[in-house]
């Protein structure tokens, strides 16, 4: 186990009617005038955008709102939010919605306290050293923002989508009711599952030896979405079921489960320049590229790949290790398209005759090389997108 540092101190407050303590929660960390930040419409939608206006104005909250956030947010909403938030002396940042709200108001509350162009955090040239707080109404359990100290941003020009972090963008508190996902269609059910098992595997696909305790975490995590995940699909008012989604997506990405040991994230990298090109899901995106990704790579570590299959899984060992550790993709693959997940670029809609087009912006992000499981160039990049076109 390599030696780590683990800060997480995100106050998640869990559980029916949480949303009524949010304006106790503001004022307990400082917040005096408010950004509200939200998404396209499912908030207004369900009335929750009200229910915390409601909140606010009881405790007498001043606040501003800025909705719009698109999935995959784009740095030019962020500019927005900046200039409001200096126009209106703003002094904390609430995100009601998912991952792409949350990172937009991330990249705000940083941008807000940094005289320059906000990405240079992005384009990694300057390190975020103050930022307003930001604290989260969670819709949908995904990307893990709420408890994350990472953001991922979209550069309208050029069509760069980019990641970026800093201990000092954690939520200071993360509302979380189960009952805010019922609303959530299937597919966007499913797309949050497939991120949350991505952010486990992720770090599970790792080199690093003696470090049991994690990897146990990790399959406790992955097997409780197996088992949940499709409940969700099929009920989704199935509150025990969500209940146990929505703290999955958290534990999958607050940093717990990768705690000593070295992670990989070569498939989110890959992942990106889908999203980027196509639009698409980034937990869509994931459900095509992980498989891929495993096909790839699994003879560089293939007790690894045994040990998924046999625990994740319940694969009974062959005695050849190769067949038992591609029985475990296998059976990842056939999950996703359990749930209605696309495993392949046609079901994503992405064309093989891109894949130029994906490696050119790969490479402006990645620097040329990507993953530590094992470590990937250019090439080993192409040859995954081309398993993920042919599967
Ligand atoms: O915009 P509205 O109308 O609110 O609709 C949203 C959106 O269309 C809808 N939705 C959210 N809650 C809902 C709901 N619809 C009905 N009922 C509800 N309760 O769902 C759609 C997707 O929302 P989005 O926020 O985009 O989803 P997600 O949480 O998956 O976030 C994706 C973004 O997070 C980034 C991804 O790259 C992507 O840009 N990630 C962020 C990470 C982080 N900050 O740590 C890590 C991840 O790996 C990921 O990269
Ligand atoms: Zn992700």
């Amino acid at each position: 186990m390599n030696n780590f540092r683990f800060w997480s101190p995100t106050e998640f407050v869990f559980g029916k009617n949480t949303v009524a303590h949010t304006a106790q929660l503001i004022k307990k960390y400082g917040g005096a005038k408010v950004l509200i930040h939200y998404g396209g419409q499912s908030a207004v939608k369900s009335g929750l955008l009200a229910d915390v206006e409601n909140n606010l104005q009881n405790e007498f909250i001043e606040y501003v709102k800025l909705g719009g956030v698109q999935p995959n947010p784009v740095d030019t909403l962020v500019y927005e939010g900046i200039e409001l938030c200096r126009k209106e002396n703003v002094n904390f940042i609430l995100a009601v919605g998912g991952g792409s709200v949350i990172d937009s108001a991330k990249a705000i509350a940083s941008g807000v306290s940094y005289a320059g162009d906000f990405w240079n955090f992005f384009d990694h040239t300057v390190t975020i050293n103050r930022a307003l707080p930001v604290a989260t109404v969670l819709t949908i359990p995904a990307a893990g923002s709420e408890g994350s100290d990472s953001m991922v941003i979209t550069k309208t020009k050029g069509g760069l989508k980019r990641g970026s972090g800093s201990p000092l963008i954690r939520p200071v508190f993360s509302i979380m009711d189960p009952v805010l996902t019922f609303t959530l269609p299937a597919n966007q059910t499913a797309y949050g599952i497939a991120d949350m098992m991505a952010h486990v595997m992720e770090r599970y696909f790792t080199q690093t030896k003696g470090v049991e305790v994690t990897d146990r975490l990790c399959e406790a995590v992955l097997l409780s979405v197996i088992k949940e995940g499709p409940a969700v699909i099929k009920e989704p008012e199935n509150y025990e079921a969500r209940a146990n989604i929505m703290w999955a997506g958290t534990v999958a990405h607050n940093g717990m489960c990768g705690v000593g040991r070295e992670e990989d994230w070569a498939t989110h990298g890959l992942e990106h320049e889908l999203s980027a090109l196509y639009g698409v899901a980034h937990g869509a995106g994931l459900a095509v590229m992980f498989p891929a990704w495993m096909q790839y790579v699994y003879t560089s570590g293939i007790d690894r790949f045994v040990q998924f299959a046999t625990r994740v899984w319940g694969i009974s060992p062959t005695g050849d290790k190769k067949e038992t550790a591609l029985k475990g993709i296998q059976a990842l693959k056939n999950f996703f398209s359990s749930i209605g997940l696309p495993v392949n670029f046609e079901q994503l809609g992405a064309q093989k005759a891109d894949i130029d087009k994906l490696i050119d912006t790969l490479k402006i992000n990645s620097g040329g090389s990507l993953g530590s499981f094992r470590k990937l160039d250019m090439a080993d990049a192409r040859a995954i997108y081309e398993i993920a076109a042919k599967a």
